[in-house]
């Protein structure tokens, strides 16, 4: 495995990020809504029942993942987690994904007091934003009731293949490929099913994929601010390595996941 060493991450930054992004997120981010699809998919393709008594989702965003949950399954009782409270009015605003049983809480989710005996615990890109891993799978793993089921995407180490080999700053500090799953997660995790399949967005300008980055606030490492300069001299390099047919490409590389607790 490669260095698994939590690098440091500055979390006000990160919510500053997702906060900015929250009103343009929901229209723009098309690749995390398609993962929530995929990922409720893969959850159910493993036989994950049609009822669930109590579960949590964190870094619910603006719900893409909350709305597959609740039109898939009957869930008693759900709490809802984002970093950015601002998440909780937003939920309500793009077409109501949170249902009536459902409660908000805002905060790291690895610090927020959680229920235990939970039956369902999902979360659709945001793994990435977590420096521990290990610690975080494993204070899920305790909340989970035996045979509580875990769905995760988060995304591998070809995300922003493009931005990272010109030197961009904006990695998310946990990028795991799907075959580091499975030593991250406590031993009473059962590694049902990893899936990891690239999507490559294009763009006609830097302009227009730096916009896209910003709104949909994934750049929460990044630079803020760019000269004419800069941005001409980033773009001349971006085309020269990756431009292709006039485009330029910007490569996701989502990793899914669904465990379920044996003990
Ligand atoms: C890319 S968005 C994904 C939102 C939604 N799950 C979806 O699939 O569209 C990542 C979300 O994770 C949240 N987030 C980042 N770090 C977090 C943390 N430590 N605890 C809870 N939420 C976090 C961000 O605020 C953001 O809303």
């Amino acid at each position: 495995m490669k260095d698994m060493t939590p690098p440091q991450l500055d979390q006000s930054r990160v919510r500053q990020s997702f906060r900015r992004g929250l009103q343009s997120y929901h229209r723009t981010a098309s690749v995390q809504a398609d993962i929530a699809a995929r990922l409720a998919d893969l959850l159910q393709a493993q036989g994950a029942p049609g009822q669930f008594e109590t579960a949590l989702e964190f870094g619910c965003g603006t719900g893409h993942l909350t709305r597959q949950l609740v039109q898939r399954f009957e869930i008693g009782s759900l709490l809802l987690n984002d970093l950015v409270p601002e998440a909780a009015s937003a939920l309500q605003e793009f077409g109501g994904a949170a249902p009536v049983q459902a409660r908000f809480k805002a905060g790291p989710v690895e610090s927020l007091p959680l229920p235990h005996g939970l039956d369902l615990i999902a979360s659709a890109s945001t793994v990435q934003w977590i420096p521990d891993l290990p610690a975080l799978t494993a204070r899920l793993a305790a909340r989970l009731k035996p045979g509580g089921w875990l769905a995760l995407s988060g995304f591998g180490r070809g995300q922003f293949r493009e931005l990272s080999a010109l030197g961009s700053a904006a990695a998310a500090p946990s990028y795991l490929d799907a075959a580091e799953w499975r030593p991250v997660l406590p031993q009473c995790l059962d590694l049902l099913a990893v899936r990891q399949a690239p999507v490559v967005l294009e763009f006609d300008s830097a302009l227009a994929l730096l916009r896209h980055l910003r709104q949909t606030g994934v750049n929460g490492h990044a630079q803020q601010s760019w000269s004419r300069r800069h941005l001409r001299d980033f773009e001349d390099a971006y085309r020269a390595r990756f431009g292709c047919d006039g485009k330029l490409p910007l490569t996701y590389d989502p990793v899914l996941l669904v465990a379920r607790r044996t003990a």
